[in-house]
């Protein structure tokens, strides 16, 4: 049995830090194990122009701790009034890597967001012809569609006419949650990348509701059926190239979760890598982590590897029960529970 790991320092490719003095809360955990992440721009308001992202870019980094190296990697939120002009000076920024698509109202500060991709379709032309990717939810928002089938509908939708329509442009399917999207990844052709979180690798819908309703497993896209859960398992530990790590770390107060309409979110940047590492073990495929978390998403975005390592070590500890957030408290993905795999500091 292998006690300990060393790999390539890895990347989150899909990662919500939010903004203000919360940063110094939760940037640490991130930047202690990964070398870059993906940011998402659903702050409020929204990140929509190349100033904005700068400037986030510079707090972000005010919050990286001094005995760390710490990249974020920024994104522009897609709006119906986004412009060819801000998709050519995100591309000539050197600081903005792509551009998120949240269909309008699917989930956290989506407001701003698209209500028919088909109106933005000559911005993402200029996204093909600048080789800079769209970011996906891939949700439909139609009420008339059940929760736990907005991602499928998603692909049948929006997802498959966009492909057909605009084949030069480059795509990140997120978080994915079900076998329909594993399918779709596989059969497409062309470079159709997708993150998983370790939520979904880790968790099937019944924990939403074991042992009374928990807020805290509540997230978007919700948490499917077992079998989905398989089909992800077997993507992230396959070796596809089209698959790598996002963990989709969305951390919200306590008393934002813990709430008669609680919010979607779930916070894992404490753990991320420890709690993939749990489910590569438990699927047999630990000597493939290292591809999925640090190789396959710098390969699909163009960016080098990185060059220096982090070693996890079989050591157990008990995850806190809660952690600081600004002046409120957050309740950590696996909370009290006992993980298998430590980070060596
Ligand atoms: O659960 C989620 N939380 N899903 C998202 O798409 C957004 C995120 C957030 O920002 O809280
Ligand atoms: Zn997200």
């Amino acid at each position: 049995m292998t006690d300990t790991l060393t790999i390539t320092r890895p990347d989150d490719w899909h990662l919500h830090l939010r903004d203000g003095k919360v940063l110094t809360d939760i940037v640490p955990h991130t930047a202690r194990r990964f070398a870059r992440a993906i940011v998402m721009p659903n702050l409020k308001p929204p990140v929509v122009t190349v100033d904005q992202a700068v400037a986030y870019r510079e707090r972000i980094l005010a919050a990286v701790p001094k005995d760390c190296s710490f990249e974020p990697l920024m994104t522009l939120y897609l709006t119906e009034r986004t412009s060819a002009g801000d998709i050519r000076q995100a591309s000539a920024s050197g600081v903005v890597q792509a551009v998120k698509y949240y269909p309008a109202g699917a989930t956290t500060n989506s407001d701003a967001g698209v209500t028919d991709l088909t109106r933005v379709y000559p911005v993402l032309e200029v996204m093909a012809e600048e080789n800079l990717p769209l970011l996906v939810h891939g949700e439909v928002v139609d009420p008339q569609v059940d929760v736990f089938d907005r991602e499928a509908v998603f692909i049948e939708r929006v997802l498959l006419p966009l492909l057909q329509q605009i084949p030069g442009l480059r795509i990140v399917f997120e978080h994915i949650t079900t076998a329909e999207a594993v399918t779709l990844v596989r059969d497409t052709p062309r470079r159709l990348g997708a993150t998983i979180t370790p939520q979904h690798l880790l968790m099937n819908r019944n924990a939403l509701f074991k042992g009374g309703i928990s807020p805290h497993h509540y997230c978007l896209p919700v948490l499917k059926r077992e079998s989905h859960r398989k089909a992800l398992v077997e993507a992230a530990t396959s070796g596809d190239p089209r698959f790598f790590l996002g963990t989709d770390s969305a951390p919200h107060a306590r008393s934002a979760k813990e709430n008669g309409c609680g919010c979607a979110g779930m916070y894992s940047a404490h753990a991320a890598i420890e709690l993939y590492a749990q489910v590569f073990e438990q699927a047999g495929a630990l000597d493939r982590l290292e591809a999925f978390a640090s190789f396959h998403g710098p390969d699909f975005y163009g960016l080098a590897r990185n060059s220096d390592s982090i070693t996890l070590q079989r050591s157990s500890w008990t995850v806190p029960e809660k952690l600081r957030f600004g002046d409120g408290e957050l309740v950590p993905l696996a909370a009290g529970e006992t993980l298998t795999w430590k980070l060596k500091s």
